[in-house]
């Protein structure tokens, strides 16, 4: 898998605010909604373009574009929301999918409990998800849509640790990752360090 780390001071900055315990749901889903275009642009920037006949001003001319049509982007319940509502605003013609995965507070496994993926067959799947702490959402995520047999798989995400990435290399080496910021570990309850706290929980006011 290739594991592409943002390096843009934008993108920095704007990490480093959604750490700030000050920075209230409002400001922490926007936040994560220009990331998750940043990363959209980023990925996608040697995407083929195809064109296409539109009627202009001056009447009808080709110019290119992106084959939205065949883009799919999936997003795990419930920090990925404020990533998909972004990147799909970017693509109305791309369609979307969602997962919803909880994990178990004590085994730490993630478990799959809602599945809602359209026909993957030669679509590009965009899987958007702030968080990689363990890893486990994503493999079991990646998995699913595997079974679906798309033509590519991407990974946009926020914030990762090292030990989560290593996961993802190892059980799905064939699909791309870009990345806003990778921290320095996870601890001892499973969280990125020095991390973010938890992006459902900062997105939506539910910490407790
Ligand atoms: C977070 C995050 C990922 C997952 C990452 O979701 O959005 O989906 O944890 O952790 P992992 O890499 O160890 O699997 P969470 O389960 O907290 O649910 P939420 O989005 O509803 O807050």
């Amino acid at each position: 898998m290739m594991i592409h780390e943002l390096s843009n001071p934008v993108v920095k900055t704007l990490v480093n605010h959604l750490r700030e315990s000050k920075t209230d749901a409002l400001r922490f889903r926007h936040i994560v909604q220009e990331l998750a275009r940043l990363l959209a642009y980023e990925a996608l920037k040697a995407e083929r373009l195809e064109d296409k006949m539109i009627t202009t001003w001056q009447g009808e001319q080709s110019f290119s574009f992106i084959k939205e049509e065949d883009l799919l982007f999936v997003t795990i319940l419930r920090a990925g929301l404020p990533m998909i509502e972004s990147v799909t605003t970017l693509f109305p013609k791309a369609s979307s999918g969602f997962l919803a995965m909880k994990r178990d507070e004590k085994t730490h496994q993630s478990v799959l409990y809602y599945d809602r993926i359209p026909e993957c067959k030669g679509k590009t799947v965009i899987i958007v998800d702030p968080m990689v702490a363990t890893g486990g959402s994503l493999c079991d995520a990646i998995a699913v849509i595997k079974a679906k047999a798309p033509k590519k798989i991407i990974s946009l995400n926020i914030i990762g640790s090292p030990e989560g990435l290593a996961v993802l290399e190892q059980k799905h080496p064939d699909i791309e990752m870009y990345i806003a910021q990778v921290d320095e570990k996870l601890n001892g309850q499973m969280f990125i360090m020095p991390g973010l706290g938890d992006a459902g929980d900062r997105s939506y006011n539910t910490e407790k």
